[in-house]
């Protein structure tokens, strides 16, 4: 524990710091990038707003030779770094985080792979961040674990800090037990989660999936969304898991697309897209949970139905580049190139392809820009906890235009009812859904746009932060984000 009076009253602990070791400048100084990811996107306008500190992983091996060790501002942030040796990256965060855990806790779209070894480095790095957190929150602070990448952190916590109170935010689906039940360490696993006095999820399916798993691998008996565990001090602790869907900065992102420089930006893209009628946009991590693959399926026999014109239509498709030395995205990766070089070899023409393929990623800007750009948005994964980028084309989009195709197995799905719901696998009905936002005229746009702004305006990432955290401890939850409110 800190020296009396000092510490942090907040300290948030999350595997990425906001951001992403990018090299070393001439100087010799540490570069950064933003980190990629909803949870950075999410976390980072509460952080700013508040006195707290971000412990995490600063995105680069700790043992090489310019690791960043000790604590640094940037952004209005305080960021403490862990580090992680070359095998821990390997083992923890390539391994069981993204090997294990990832495909687990989405539908096993593809197969997870169990190792030992991977489960312990999994342990040996959850403790570092359970130490790493201890060591920066003051007495009786308030802890927030994000993610599934440090479910063991909150018991581990709980048993170094007593005095804390410990909530826990899972960005991504809780599976349903007979998928959760696969995992050899689940009971561990549950253990470690109920170290925390409140577990938020984006759905309350994902709640309920955790509590029916404590049920039927611990045998503890769900009430009123909560479980009761031993404490400490032989008594009982009340353990609560509800939703807390996440959401963005509406308003940065209002203003960011109102700013003449972005208006003139996507008036300038479209003029070098070649002004074509209709542009449809993606944009995603490149990952096999986002269906990338099956809009871009759907978008191909469009044109080979002639139902959409290759001289009239673009799709834009931005896929940031993600866990590049994970096996199954580096698969993910060779198909969707060999996708994207078929469509534009059958409709393209000299000096016109009609997917544009984008492997970067971009500042928020550009990504406003695309946003106004984009008359139709496609989200079609086929597993994810909220998906964010659904909410920022909604708040991109003040002058109420563009449709918005959205998968329903989005958390997003549950809060925009107005956008057109698609079944991914469904690729006849995605084609209808597709064919329907780009005929979809101005009236109807404007109609269902307002609506959707209206949702993604009032359940903005401010009220999500003090909601759950007015739930773990009211005295703090009142202050988040007052300023941006
Ligand atoms: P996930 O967290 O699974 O990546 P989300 O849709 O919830 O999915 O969040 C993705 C975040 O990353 C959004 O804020 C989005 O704007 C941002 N993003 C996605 N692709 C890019 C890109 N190519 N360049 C910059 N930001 C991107
Ligand atoms: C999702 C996860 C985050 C993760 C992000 C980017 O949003 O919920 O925990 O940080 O993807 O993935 P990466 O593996 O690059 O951190």
């Amino acid at each position: 524990m800190p020296a009396e009076g000092e510490g942090y009253d907040v300290v948030v602990v999350a595997n990425r710091l906001a951001v992403d070791r990018d090299g070393t400048d001439k100087d010799g100084h540490p570069r950064w990038k933003r980190s990629p990811g909803g949870l950075v996107t999410a976390l980072e306008p509460v952080m700013q707003s508040q006195e707290g500190a971000w412990v995490g992983w600063p995105g680069s091996p700790g043992d090489a030779e310019d690791a960043v060790s000790e604590p640094f501002d940037w952004g209005g942030m305080h960021l403490v770094p862990v580090s992680l040796s070359a095998e821990e990256v390997q083992g923890f965060y390539e391994g069981f985080s993204n090997g294990t855990l990832w495909p687990l806790y989405h539908d096993v779209i593809v197969a997870p792979e169990y190792h030992r070894q991977w489960w312990e480095d999994y342990v040996a790095v959850n403790e570092r961040f359970a130490a790493a957190a201890a060591e920066v929150a003051a007495e009786g602070a308030v802890v927030w674990v994000q993610d599934y990448q440090l479910q063991l952190v909150p018991a581990m916590l709980r048993a170094a800090r007593p005095d804390l109170s410990i909530g826990f935010f899972n960005h991504i689906p809780f599976p349903p037990y007979e998928i959760f039940a696969q995992l050899p360490w689940r009971r561990q696993v549950l253990e470690g989660l109920l170290g925390a006095d409140l577990l938020g999820f984006q759905r309350p399916g994902d709640a309920q999936n955790f509590l029916r798993a404590c049920r039927r691998s611990l045998q503890l008996v769900p009430r009123q969304q909560a479980v009761e565990v031993p404490a400490a001090d032989g008594g009982r602790r009340r353990v609560t898991a509800r939703a807390f869907p996440i959401s963005i900065d509406a308003a940065a992102m209002d203003e960011l697309a109102r700013s003449p420089e972005v208006r003139e930006r996507a008036r300038q893209i479209r003029a070098d897209l070649g002004d074509p009628d209709t542009v449809v946009l993606g944009v995603d991590r490149l990952d096999y949970t986002k269906g990338i693959g099956h809009r871009i399926k759907a978008f191909a026999e469009l044109l080979d139905d002639g139902l959409l014109r290759a001289d009239e239509t673009i799709l834009v498709q931005v896929a940031t580049p993600s866990r590049e030395r994970v096996e199954q995205y580096r698969l993910l990766r060779e198909d969707i190139e060999l996708q994207v070089g078929r469509v534009n070899g059958a409709h393209g023409t000299l000096g016109h392809q009609v997917v544009q393929y984008l492997h970067h990623s971009y500042g928020r800007e550009e990504m406003a820009a695309l946003f106004q750009v984009a008359d139709v948005m496609l989200v079609t994964s086929l597993r994810d906890g909220m998906n964010l980028v659904a909410k920022e084309y909604v708040a991109a989009r003040h002058d109420e235009r563009g449709a918005l195709v959205l998968s329903e197995f989005t958390g997003a799905a549950d809060e925009l009812g107005q956008a057109l719901h698609v079944n991914p696998h469904d690729i006849d009905g995605l084609k209808s859904a597709v064919v329907q936002a780009v005929v979809m005229g101005p009236r109807e746009q404007r109609r269902r746009m307002r609506s959707l702004r209206r949702r993604v305006f009032e359940h903005d990432v401010q009220r999500w932060a003090r909601d759950f955290l007015a739930a773990l401890r009211p005295d703090v939850g009142a202050d988040v984000g007052a300023e941006a409110v």
